[in-house]
């Protein structure tokens, strides 16, 4: 399938069927997915959190706008983004890219 048809194919689903659960193996490739998704400097500031469970899936409900999904849905993935990058921050994953690049701390993005 190319992209366009991939693009032509997906939608927003506003219901799920309930009843039916992702498979684990097909959770583990979106989550290898987001691992993967390009973001500046590689810096991945983000943890996917997995949410599957009735009660917790029912409690996030209202911080999406009561959305039907949110009870119907096999899962629920939070995108936790970190919002305190400090210069410090920064730092460290310079140099480990650095280091694991074979790179200079200097030129680790290049
Ligand atoms: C940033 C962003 C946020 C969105 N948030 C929601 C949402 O909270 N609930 C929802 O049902 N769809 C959400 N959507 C999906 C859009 O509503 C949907 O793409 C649009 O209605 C067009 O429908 P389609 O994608 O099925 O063609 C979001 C899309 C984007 C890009």
């Amino acid at each position: 399938m190319s992209v366009i048809e991939s693009l032509e194919w997906r939608a927003a689903i506003k219901k799920f069927d309930s009843e039916k659960k992702v498979e684990q193996e097909d959770l583990e490739q979106l989550l290898n997915a987001a691992n993967l998704a390009a973001t500046s400097g590689g810096l991945q500031p983000f943890k996917v959190i997995v949410v599957s469970e009735g009660e917790l899936k029912s409690k996030l409900e209202p911080h999406g706008y009561g959305q039907e999904q949110f009870e119907t849905a096999s899962h629920i993935l939070v995108f936790a983004v970190e919002t305190n990058i400090s210069d410090e921050t920064v730092d460290t994953y310079a140099s480990r890219a650095a280091e694991i690049r074979g790179k200079g701390k200097n030129d680790w993005l290049c």
